[in-house]
């Protein structure tokens, strides 16, 4: 990889808390992904952000008395704490509420506009003669024509994953009221995707066969198949972007026309705050372009965000578009109307210096592929038995036994065995191992990879026996050591993507600072006469209390 990459996170709406699906489709994944391009030294940029319009804010600002722009703001703060503590390193974590971002996405919409490239249309929408408005999106819901699911919205069903238009629903009735609605002619500006879809098909279908994941390819290319309709890129709502034309008093940018966008306002302000130029991220063939993003996030960001990019004519088109699929919480479906989630806020207070415990689980059952499920019970035992019993306790007997016999101070290594030589090749063969399992998007693989180097270390000491060696031969147990302590240091550096916290408390303990991933296959990171720092635990039991209470939690 020599190019530099722009790596973008789906903008979670201002609306509620995150919970742990999010963490496991979306963030996780996409730190590992950086924290490692990082450590291979390449340019990187990392963009997460709060969505802050669309109709759910409104209706939440409705139901709590309060206006969207309060409701925002305390999300955004919410959230963004959440990522910090997680250790997700967004180099900016911007919002759509921002002045910059309101200039962007207007003017997106004004270079459309101008070049024609969008269409204007009259047409009947679902109007709500109580409440005196037009029902966008989720003010209205229906049955799905597709699937039959009565719950769906205006704009999307969430069980099948169709994207809608409110006329499509079978049933209609306003959220507002719960009156069944009215037809209402109003004016629009529509984005006509079924123009693209000869270019969807070569550049999707064609371009993009071997390199996207099946589960996205898959999705695009039904999409396209059941062919495209021109798709309306404006509100009649007061929330949002105001439609930059006078003709559009009381109509805003549909929110899935602006968020996207936000991902360049986000880069426009990191760069004002960086000395550089947004053209450079955005408008550079030498830019990989990656969308991180959760399975119902696909069709906006494959289809309908590159259509508008493609109609701009200025901007690169993504790479990439690694998606996930969802995770369930012990066999059932995460739910936020229901309250039946972990969320990131209650986890960080109950499990205080827990983050990598979480970041450790969800890597291992990331939704890669297929549906997942978090429980708890595997929560306690991915701690007790692996964190804990494998990777906390090779490392913890290394550096008890070095203070023990050598005062701290890293022995000499003396003659190896074969079965020491043999050792040492293989940990050499480690990072590249899992970056390049990383480098496929397969980070569950990547972590078990990782996971088999503190193995290793583990098993080596093991059957190595320095404890019993040290009453007949204490040289050799001088060659055992430093070699344990050397994949000690590895674990840190290669651990780093997946566990940053431990890492970091890892080489305070080992008194170093690596950070080069490719250094992470080297048993030379420490020398001879080294002191390193007293042991301290790297992880700790988890209790059966701790996690029946959660379990309850969840059943309340
Ligand atoms: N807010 C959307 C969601 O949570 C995601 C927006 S992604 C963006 O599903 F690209 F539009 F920003
Ligand atoms: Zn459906």
């Amino acid at each position: 990889m020599t190019k530099r990459h722009l790596i973008t996170t789906a903008l979670p709406y201002a609306n509620g808390p995150l919970h742990i699906g999010h963490l496991a489709g979306v963030y996780i994944p996409a730190d590992i992904y950086c924290r490692y391009l990082r450590a291979k030294g390449e340019e990187v940029l990392f963009i997460g952000g709060s969505d802050e319009h669309g109709v759910p804010i409104t209706i939440t600002a409705r139901r709590e008395n309060t206006t969207p722009q309060a409701v925002v703001d305390r999300y955004h703060e919410m959230i963004k704490k959440s990522f910090e503590e997680l250790g997700i390193t967004f180099d900016i974590y911007s919002r759509t509420t921002n002045a910059v971002h309101h200039e962007t996405a207007s003017d997106f919409f004004t270079k459309l506009y101008q070049t024609g490239k969008l269409i204007e249309k009259t047409s009947e929408q679902y109007y709500d003669e109580e409440a005196g408005e037009f029902l966008a999106d989720r003010y209205i819901t229906g049955t799905c024509p597709q699937c039959g699911n009565e719950n769906a919205y205006g704009d999307q069903c969430e069980a099948c994953g169709t994207s809608l238009n409110a006329t499509d629903l079978i049933n209609p009735k306003s959220v507002l009221s719960g009156n069944v609605p009215v037809l209402k002619a109003t004016n629009h500006w529509y984005l006509p995707l079924d123009q693209y879809e000869n270019w969807l098909k070569e550049w999707i279908l064609e371009g993009h066969k071997e390199d996207w994941k099946i589960n996205v390819y898959g999705q695009c290319k039904s999409w396209i198949e059941q062919g495209l309709q021109p798709r309306a890129v404006t509100r009649d709502l007061n929330w949002g972007v105001k439609v930059p034309l006078a003709e559009a008093e009381g109509k805003v940018l549909y929110v899935w026309f602006d968020a996207p966008i936000g991902y360049i306002s986000a880069t426009k302000e990191w760069c004002a705050q960086n000395g550089q130029h947004y053209e450079k991220w955005w408008k550079d063939e030498e830019t990989r372009l990656l969308h991180f993003i959760g399975k119902d996030n696909i069709v906006f960001h494959c289809i309908i965000f590159p259509v508008m990019l493609k109609a701009e004519g200025t901007f690169i088109l993504p790479e990439n578009v690694p998606a996930n699929e969802f995770l369930n919480l012990e066999n059932r479906k995460i739910s936020t109307s229901k309250n039946y989630a972990v969320w990131l806020h209650e986890y960080l207070e109950d499990f205080k210096d827990k983050q990598d415990v979480l970041r450790y689980t969800l890597t291992t059952i990331a939704p890669e592929t297929k549906d997942a499920d978090f429980t708890w019970t595997d929560f306690q035992a991915k701690n007790n038995n692996e964190l804990l019993a494998i990777f906390g306790n090779f490392v913890n007997r290394t550096v008890v036994l070095i203070h023990k016999y050598y005062e701290g101070i890293i022995p000499e290594m003396g003659e190896l065995t074969e079965d020491e030589k043999n050792i040492i090749a293989k940990i050499a063969e480690f990072p590249n191992h899992i970056g390049a399992s990383i480098e496929k998007f397969r980070f569950r693989e990547a972590l078990a990879e990782f996971m088999n180097l503190a193995r290793l270390g583990n098993k080596y000491l093991t059957d190595t026996e320095p404890w019993k060696v040290v009453k007949t031969d204490p040289e050799r147990v001088k060659t055992i050591l430093h070699l344990s302590i050397q994949i000690c240091a590895c674990l840190s550096v290669l651990g780093e993507p997946f566990l940053p916290f431990t890492s970091e408390k890892l080489q305070k303990i080992l008194n170093i600072n690596v950070h080069d991933w490719n250094q992470g296959g080297n048993i030379d990171l420490l020398k001879a006469g080294q002191k390193i720092n007293p042991p301290e635990y790297l992880f700790e039991k988890i209790e059966d209390v701790a996690i029946e209470m959660q379990i309850n939690k969840l059943k309340l």
